[in-house]
């Protein structure tokens, strides 16, 4: 986090040459179950990690918004006097571009800013880079511009930004956590309500992350055809969303529908059943429960929802031999690639590390990245000083 500060203050120093105002920290977060169930109003069971954005700002006297992104060393500028079209040229800056609109929908006195962003999130690995993007604009924006907006308002700002302005209909998740994540705890949230349940960490258990490093071009699309999917299935069965479905009630109605149509309900459905028993096993430190319950859901992300990919169920497959039901192991994330989450006894750690080494790479022709993370809070201004 240091080394991010300081990296970010310098290059704004050397970009703008002057000095930075105020710094903000947004987090990445990894989901341990409850996958593509957010936007079927149900259940998630995320962290924030310790890996983030940060955000040199200043103000300026205008309205001119003039942004540096240290990761592709790219820069923008784009006014708020007239309305926000989209970059053609830097995909992230439609990140920035969306949540400016969304915020200034709210809070229309918002006005220029000079900013340098700086960020340790992989990219494109399934940990949201993008929603830690978004609120660590958010947030810099409410400290420059003291604003009242409530977290969860900032949030579902953040989350309309990508919805209308980046045209990926993602759920809730990722930006709710990024900006109400709790240090050392999971947080089980009813994405229908927004109430949450906090649930610590139990000691002695890591969180291990492995990038596949598969990067897919589809995502965005693919992602938006399953919720398609689960949309139709929910009006199939007369129910709001597939919360509100019951395996009774999807069993009742299986003729009226597609096979694949079937299937991704049936994902959701015993997802939201599965994410609710995992709070409840991890709050009483059961990792034999928990080692199943992720099993099954990768299980049922790789046959159900068709988002997993060779190669990530190969990590999948060389983890659990090493865990033997003694941690859980699964694909998280929307898919398509990404990364595998693993909760392991700490001791096992080494052991997974080195399974991995010595099996993926020849396995699947690709190098992973390997993490071990620690839950932090959410977004925050911090004091640089
Ligand atoms: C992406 C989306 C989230 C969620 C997950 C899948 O991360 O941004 O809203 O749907 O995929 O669980």
């Amino acid at each position: 986090m240091k080394s991010l500060l300081q990296k970010a203050r310098t290059e704004f120093e050397n970009f703008f040459h002057y000095q930075p105002q105020c710094f903000v920290r947004a987090p990445g977060r990894v989901n341990l179950i409850g996958e593509h169930t957010d936007y079927n109003d149900g259940f998630v069971f995320p962290c924030a990690i310790d890996y983030c954005t940060v955000i040199a700002s200043s103000k300026r006297q205008d309205n001119q918004v003039r942004v540096l992104t240290v990761n592709f060393n790219e820069n923008d500028e784009f006014s708020l006097d007239k309305p926000l079209e989209h970059s053609k040229e830097h995909g992230w800056s439609n990140y920035v571009r969306g949540v400016f609109i969304h915020i200034k929908e709210l809070y229309p006195h918002i006005a220029g800013l000079d900013l340098v962003i700086c960020s340790n999130v992989p990219l494109g690995a399934g940990l949201s880079s993008s929603a830690a993007l978004e609120v660590s604009i958010a947030t810099t924006l409410k400290k420059q511009f003291n604003l009242t907006i409530e977290p969860k308002q900032l949030a579902k700002q953040c989350q309309k930004a990508e919805n209308k302005f980046v045209g990926c209909n993602c759920g809730i998740m990722d930006q709710f956590i990024s900006t109400l994540g709790k240090k050392d705890h999971a947080l089980l949230i009813d994405c229908r309500s927004l109430e949450t349940q906090s649930v610590p960490l139990p000691k002695g258990i890591s969180v291990v992350i492995v990038n596949s490093n598969v990067k897919h071009g589809l995502v965005s699309s693919e992602y938006n055809a399953r919720r398609e999917q689960c949309e139709e299935a929910a009006h199939i069965l007369h129910v709001n969303k597939l919360r509100d479905a019951t395996m009774d009630l999807l069993e009742k109605n299986k003729s009226k529908m597609s096979d694949v149509v079937y299937k991704r309900a049936r994902h959701v459905i015993t997802e939201n059943d599965r994410t609710l028993k995992a709070a409840d096993a991890l709050r009483l430190n059961d990792l034999a429960t928990m080692s199943k319950l992720m099993k099954q859901s990768h299980h049922s992300m790789k046959n159900d929802f068709e988002i997993t990919v060779p190669a990530v169920d190969t990590l999948v497959e060389i983890i659990e031999n090493v865990l033997n039901e003694q941690g859980g192991v699964r694909m998280t994330g929307g898919g398509f690639g990404g990364c595998v989450v693993a909760l392991a006894p700490t001791e096992q750690v080494d052991n997974i590390r080195q399974a991995v080494e010595k099996e993926y790479e020849s396995r699947s022709g690709l190098k992973e990245s390997f993490y071990v993370c620690h839950a932090v809070g959410g977004a925050e201004v911090i004091n640089a000083s």
